[in-house]
């Protein structure tokens, strides 16, 4: 088992963000300056769903709950309320004009079209 398509590249602007639910997990993928990018969607400090909240022109994704901000590609936290870290960063890959999520990096992909936000 490889991989899962969780939203296709049509769905989401440059600049956008969205929340996708693969398997019961939901990941916020982002696509900024062209390249996509694949967080876990719960906030770090306190599991909000980083997805209601907002992505900057920096790439800077914004908690809706208390106002983290994450980078959208590293997961880094770029300023925090307290006992806050960095975001689980998830690997992906574009095919086709599909997004992958790489759970075996090793593997083909294989997919489905998952629940999106
Ligand atoms: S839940 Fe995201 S900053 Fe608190």
């Amino acid at each position: 088992m490889a991989s899962k398509v969780f939203v296709c590249e049509a769905d989401l602007e440059d600049g956008g963000m969205r929340g996708v639910n693969v398997e019961g997990r939901w990941l916020l993928i982002s696509r900024h300056r062209g390249e996509y990018s694949a967080l876990d969607a719960a906030c770090a400090h306190s599991g909000a769903p980083l997805f209601e909240g907002s992505l900057d022109p920096s790439g800077a994704v914004t908690c809706p709950l208390h106002y983290a901000r994450f980078d959208c590609r590293t997961g880094e936290i770029l300023s925090r309320p307290p006992i806050c870290g960095d975001q689980t960063v998830f690997r992906i890959k574009v095919s086709n004009g599909k997004i992958f999520w790489l759970k075996d990096p090793a593997g083909e992909a294989e997919g489905f079209r998952a629940g999106i936000s």
